[in-house]
Order: C-alpha cells, then structure tokens, then sequence
C-alpha cells in the first residue's frame, strides 16, 4: 500500500470561524500531522511495545490478561515478521518519525457468504498521542486497504467494556452484529 501523507490544514482552511463542523465530519482539523505507512523491520519494537495496551481497558475477570498479551505479542510479531502472509501491519508515523500507533489486518472468511471480508485484527495509539486522530486515521487507512483488495466489509472485534474503542468505531459508522455470550463455569 502507498504511504498516505495527512496533513492538519490551516485552522480556516475549511471551516469558517465560529461554524462547528456537522458530527460525524472529519475535516482532519483536529487531527495531528502523521503519515500512514506499512510497518518495516525498524518498526517492530517499537509495535511490539504497544500491543499490551490492547488489554489496558480491563478486560473481564475470567481473562488472564498476562495470557491475552502473550497472545496478542505472538500474532503481531508473526505479522510484522512476514510468517502470517495475508496479515498487513500498518503504522502511523509522526512529524518527528515517532511511532504513533499501529494496525494489523487481514483478510476474514465470511460465515454466511463465504466472502473474504476485511479484518481489524489490532489497532493501538500510544497513550500520549491519543485523542488528536491518529485512530481514525489508521482506521481509514484500512478501509482504503480492503477496498484496494475488493473485500465488500470491514470487520473487527472489540470487547463490551472497551469503551474508548466502541466510541471510535462507532464514531466511524460501524455497527455492531453479533455479541458473544460467556459464562465462567470453574
Ligand atoms: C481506541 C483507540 C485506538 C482510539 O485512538 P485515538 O487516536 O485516541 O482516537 P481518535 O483521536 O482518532 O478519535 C476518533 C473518534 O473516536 C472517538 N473516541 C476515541 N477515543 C475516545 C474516548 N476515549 N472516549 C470517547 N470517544 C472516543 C471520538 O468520537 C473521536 O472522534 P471525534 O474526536 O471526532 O469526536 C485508542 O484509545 C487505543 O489505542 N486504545 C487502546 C487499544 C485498544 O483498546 N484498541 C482497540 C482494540 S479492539
């Protein structure tokens, strides 16, 4: 995929002063300046170093959250490495060429249609670059990817107490279809 340069237009460069853009309107005016570029080796630590945020939101008591990073650190480093061939990871770079967040995607087999689908396997911002677009924006990226390889929809996972992630996504305009029902039974 091609890197995207985003840039952060002049504060009137879109929006009259004093006019709050629509919601659900990104017009990039609060969005950092980054670029979205496939992940090199020089970025792997760097990612790695990330994917513990992915259970910081307090996952539910019947998780080992020491067992849901090794997890998430297996697959993402077999992604970065080129062992999971169909996996694209993505990243977003600053002005300074900080690491900025990642995300991994793949495609997915859907259950009713059989189609490839595209998949958001994991998506992180570094806390401190947090809440000035970077998430939509690798969120966009990878719309941009599944559309590149024709997948009809875009799809992901994401815990019930996982708020800030829900918002984002509901931000975007996904909607949510299945919900998995568990109980502990030990
Ligand atoms: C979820 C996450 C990726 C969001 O990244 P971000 O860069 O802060 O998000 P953005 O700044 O692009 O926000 C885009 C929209 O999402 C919503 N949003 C994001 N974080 C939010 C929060 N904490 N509370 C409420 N809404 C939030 C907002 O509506 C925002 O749109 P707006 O600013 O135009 O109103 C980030 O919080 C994160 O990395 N969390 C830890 C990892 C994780 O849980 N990943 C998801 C796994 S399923």
């Amino acid at each position: 995929m091609p890197e995207v340069a985003l840039r952060k237009p002049a504060s009137d460069a879109r929006v009259p002063r004093g006019l709050k853009p629509p919601r659900g309107t990104n017009l990039g005016i609060d969005s950092r300046p980054m670029k979205i570029r496939p992940a090199e080796s020089r970025d792997g630590m760097g990612v790695l170093a990330l994917v513990p945020q992915l259970s910081a939101f307090g996952p539910p008591p019947w998780r080992d959250v020491r067992q849901m990073i090794a997890t998430d650190e297996r697959v993402v480093a077999a992604a970065l490495s080129g062992l999971a061939p169909d996996s694209t990871v993505l990243v977003a770079e600053g002005d300074g060429g900080e690491l900025l967040g990642f995300i991994h995607l793949r495609p997915e087999t859907d259950y009713f249609t059989g189609q490839d689908l595209g998949h958001v396997a994991d998506i992180v911002v570094a806390p401190e670059a947090r809440g000035q677009g970077v998430g939509r924006a690798l969120m966009e990226a990878a719309e941009a990817w599944a559309r590149e390889r024709g997948h009809p929809m875009l799809t992901l996972n994401v815990f019930v107490e996982n708020a800030a992630a829900r918002a984002l996504y509901e931000r975007l305009g996904y909607q949510a279809e299945l919900i998995k029902y568990v109980k502990d039974l030990r």
